[in-house]
């Protein structure tokens, strides 16, 4: 089974995007072992400590090395990716630079109209960076970007629940299993 690490650009307890994350986890629960990590615990990237980093960095190091791809779940915040994602990759880029070739899908919720579109073209950027350059999903077709989060989410829940949507990301998910194989 396919083992990927998930990323979420939102702290909130309550996080649209934590509820994506949670609803793909349950949902393909027998094609992809999906592990949230913790990027709450990761001190704010500093080039003096990158030889040898706090532990919450190097378990985050090594689930990324542990896993066959990444899914990154995020939000947008100021037309960009929140600060807590972007520390995450840049403390990822350094040293063992062990997002070079890992296969990595995207996706994004907002409650409003755009979807995270401009979130999403700024992290396709960095993802291409040279001490990142993952192996993206090419986004053709495969863009998770979900508007109007307040219609398709179960409040009681706290999980997706528009069907169209589902079955989209489905169609995605199966295209990811394949490209990360
Ligand atoms: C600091 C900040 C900046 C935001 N900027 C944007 C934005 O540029 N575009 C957008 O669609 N929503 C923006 N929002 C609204 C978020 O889409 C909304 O809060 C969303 O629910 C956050 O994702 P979450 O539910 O996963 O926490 C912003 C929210 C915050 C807190």
């Amino acid at each position: 089974m396919l083992k990927v690490a998930v990323l979420i650009g939102s702290l909130r307890q309550g996080s649209y995007n934590l509820q994506l994350a949670n609803t793909m986890k349950e949902r393909y629960i027998n094609k992809i072992d999906f592990e949230i990590a913790d990027i709450r615990s990761l001190p704010f990237f500093d080039q003096d400590i990158e030889l040898n980093p706090p532990q919450a960095v190097k378990e985050l190091l090594r689930k990324i090395v542990s896993a066959d791809g990444v899914l990154i779940i995020t939000p947008e915040y100021n037309w960009s990716v929140p600060g807590v994602l972007k520390n995450a990759l840049d403390w990822l880029s350094r040293v063992d630079k062990v997002l070079i070739g890992k296969p990595v899908m995207t996706a994004g919720v907002s409650p409003g109209m755009m979807g995270t579109i401009r979130a999403q073209l700024h992290l396709r950027e960095i993802l291409a960076s040279p001490g990142i350059l993952a192996k993206l999903l090419p986004p053709a077709g495969n863009e998770i970007y979900i508007s109007s989060a307040g219609l398709k989410f179960d409040e009681s829940t706290g999980r997706l629940v528009d069907e169209s949507t589902l079955r989209f990301i489905d169609r995605v998910v199966d295209k990811f299993i394949d490209f990360a194989r």
